[in-house]
């Protein structure tokens, strides 16, 4: 008999990340003996920093390989603390701390730990591709709150106003943004702080590319321009991107100590500790030398400026100069209508297919982000990479008609 699995609801309507697709669909062909030119990857092509990896040989050898707290180990708590007092002026004790396995399981347990069904969320559009699908796992509902272009995805205060209702649970920032690279300016900051407090929300503020920042802004976030606000503010960070760690999945969230322990309590039921040998790297990262991110943020500083410089030459792009991150997300929309040998151009899937097909270029569709116009080149790649990225994509464009 034949037998179809059945699923649950929750899983069919589910999307796989098209993130992870696109470059998994680029990795494929690269296998295959293409020679693609990925622009779609959202990690930092550095190798992690040695005095890391040190550390994790060193807990390995010294049989740290265990079970720890749920939360993370006091070190790593210890480190994560210096860290938001350091970059942030912000205090936080050891139960305000909790490290998980990545930023993004750290968001999926604060959905899980403060949403009921129905509850809505205001996401801002552009938005990073996991977080409508984290809320509504979580039987939350997204509200979008379209941001343009022309304010360089600055917030629309008055769109966010309008949307505020009784059901408001928590509004997401993410400065520097993934996929834009703006960066919200203090008093939008404070603006939001002060809707929060009127109207009980959280602010869950995404910081994970804090550090990476190009426009000489010390990192600020929703709690630290007004620390009134303190306590309903999430701060969710990592030491992926910074430190150049993607695989080593380490992210915490610092905030009020009854979230901190609700999302505890959905991690000891699922995933428990993160894992023990990446937190002692991820202590050493935080807490060791800091000089390395500066390497990593001048060679990112110097290949925005090229491929910013390098889109806007290409008559009909448009591309809003990045605060930070390592995405260029340009205006592409001008070319959609136009033809090429096996098709037509409407919307940025197509176009992305066709730069994947014509010119074997990766790159990720804005619909991803939810704005069709754009596309989202990575810059945290080689200079070399980024140079034949731009030669081809001009011709790929030029070909269009
Ligand atoms: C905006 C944003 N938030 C969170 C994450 C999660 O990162 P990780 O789970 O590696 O800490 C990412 C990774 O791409 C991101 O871009």
């Amino acid at each position: 008999m034949s037998w179809e699995a059945p699923l649950a609801e929750r899983v069919r309507n589910l999307k796989p990340s098209p993130t992870l697709a696109v470059d998994a669909k680029a990795k494929a062909l690269k296998a295959q003996g293409v020679d693609i030119v990925n622009l779609s990857a959202g990690e930092p092509d550095f190798d992690t920093p040695d005095h890391i990896k040190e550390a994790a040989i060193k807990a390995i050898k010294d049989g740290f390989t265990k079970y720890t707290a749920v939360a993370g180990i006091p070190e790593l708590k210890d480190a994560i603390a210096a860290k938001m007092e350091r970059d942030y002026g912000l205090k936080y004790s050891s139960d305000e701390i909790i490290a998980s396995t990545g930023g993004k399981q750290v968001l999926y347990n604060i959905m899980q730990a403060i949403l009921d069904p129905g509850d809505e969320v205001i996401i801002p559009v552009p938005y990073w591709v996991s977080y409508p699908a984290l809320v509504e796992l979580a039987g939350g509902v997204p509200q979008y709150l379209m941001c343009s272009a022309d304010d360089g995805f600055a917030l629309d205060m008055d769109g966010l106003r309008s949307m505020i209702t009784s059901r408001t649970r928590a509004i997401i920032l993410n400065s520097p943004s993934n996929p834009t690279g703006a960066a919200y300016s203090r008093d939008d900051l404070e603006e939001v702080t002060k809707l929060a407090l009127a109207h009980g929300f959280y602010i869950i503020s995404d910081d994970i590319y804090d550090e990476i920042r190009f426009d000489g802004v010390a990192p600020e976030n929703a709690a630290s321009v007004n620390p009134e606000c303190r306590d309903r503010v999430l701060v969710v960070n990592g030491v992926s991107k910074t430190y150049a760690m993607t695989g080593w999945r380490i992210g915490y969230l610092a905030g009020p100590a009854a979230v901190v322990k609700a999302t505890a309590k959905i991690q000891s039921q699922s995933t428990s500790n993160p894992n023990s040998i990446a937190q002692k790297a991820a202590a050493a990262a935080l807490s060791g030398p800091q000089g390395c991110i500066d390497v990593m943020k001048t060679a990112f500083a110097e290949r925005k400026a090229y491929i910013v410089d390098r889109l806007r030459a290409i008559e009909g792009v448009k591309c809003v100069d990045p605060s930070g991150a390592f995405y260029a997300f340009p205006d592409m929309s001008a070319f959609y209508g136009r033809k090429h040998e096996g098709g037509t151009v409407t919307d940025s899937l197509s176009l992305a297919d066709y730069l994947l097909e014509s010119a074997s270029i990766a790159c990720v569709p804005g619909i991803a982000f939810g704005d069709d116009r754009f596309i989202r080149f990575s810059y945290a790649t080689d200079m070399k990479v980024i140079t034949e990225g731009m030669d081809r994509l001009e011709e790929a464009l030029g070909k269009l008609k």
